[in-house]
């Protein structure tokens, strides 16, 4: 029988709970599920750089068998050839993200016929939730309690902390 080999793409600036759920989820349907990070080096307005970001996934997905985690940079189309991969996994919380979805699987599909992107709901306890609104949260001292595991909590302390010392102005005499 054929192998289904999908790609969940995305930034996780940081991992949530709700990236999680769906990386459970098609853990189960696909026999392997490659958790890619986009590199956008034009982009840096990141919280976490590359490196920070795969090792909280890697340590949220250690038991996962079938599950690995990677990065990648340019298309996501040509990173799915290259990796053999038949299939893009993505997540839709709520209907606002249905119109920015539907472009971006119908862009990438013009672009590889070959690749269907199958979307999957979270959890209805994470329909709110996005690495954005963690960001902020984290960045206003605010509870993060069963929006992130505890690592990336941990993380986002120090991270947030770091970002305050750095801006913290020192006095001219
Ligand atoms: O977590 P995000 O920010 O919603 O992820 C968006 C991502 C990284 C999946 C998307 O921007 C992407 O696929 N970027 C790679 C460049 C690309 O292929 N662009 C054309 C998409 S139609």
């Amino acid at each position: 029988m054929k192998q289904i080999t999908a790609i969940y793409p995305g930034s996780f600036d940081p991992v949530t709970n709700g990236h999680l759920d769906l990386i459970y989820r098609g853990c189960k349907l696909f026999d392997h599920l490659i958790v890619a990070i986009a590199r956008n080096p034009e982009k840096e307005t990141s919280l976490f750089g590359l490196e920070e970001r795969i090792e909280m996934l890697e340590a949220m997905t250690a038991e996962l068998d079938n599950v690995t985690v990677d990065a990648f940079e340019g298309l996501l189309m040509k990173y799915c050839i290259e990796k053999g991969a038949n299939a893009v996994l993505r997540g839709i919380r709520a209907v606002s993200d249905y119109e920015f979805e539907l472009q971006m699987a119908l862009m990438n599909r013009k672009i590889e016929p070959s690749v269907e992107t199958v979307f999957m709901m979270p959890a209805e306890k994470y329909s709110y939730l996005s690495s954005r609104i963690v960001r902020e949260i984290a960045a206003f001292g605010g509870p993060l309690n069963g929006l992130v595991p505890e690592l990336v909590e941990q993380h986002l302390r120090r991270r947030v902390d770091e970002k305050r010392a750095a801006t913290i102005e020192i006095p001219s005499k």
